[in-house]
């Protein structure tokens, strides 16, 4: 029996690797693909921006991508980028609320 590709896909698990300031991974866990990646952030503890709730709206939630494959995140939508341009966020970062994991990443977030 042929399984489609995004059953594939939801069935994929990803691992997020946590950089600190000095280049270090500090934390690594799993999570499904196609996750929410502010979601499991907070589910693991660990630190991250969360001033309006997670709805794309306070810019807080910034990380930079350190490593990633072409297809690893979901894309950056026009909403997206206005918030990190209105509260002086770097284009190249993502707002975790907003951002779906599909494939191993490694990020970094300032306070880390
Ligand atoms: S928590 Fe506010 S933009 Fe992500």
């Amino acid at each position: 029996m042929m399984e489609n590709s995004s059953t594939n896909d939801l069935a994929k698990i990803v691992k997020i690797s946590l950089m600190n300031k000095s280049g270090e991974i500090f934390d690594e866990f799993n999570i499904r693909s196609g996750s929410n990646l502010w979601v499991f952030l907070r589910k693991r503890g660990v630190p991250i921006g969360a001033a309006c709730s997670g709805v794309g709206v306070c810019g807080a939630c910034n990380v930079k991508i350190i490593q990633m494959k072409s297809e690893s995140l979901s894309i950056q939508n026009n909403f997206e980028k206005e918030t990190l341009q209105k509260n002086n966020k770097a284009q190249n970062e993502r707002l975790a609320c907003l951002t779906r994991v599909f494939q191993d990443i490694t990020l970094q977030a300032e306070y880390w």
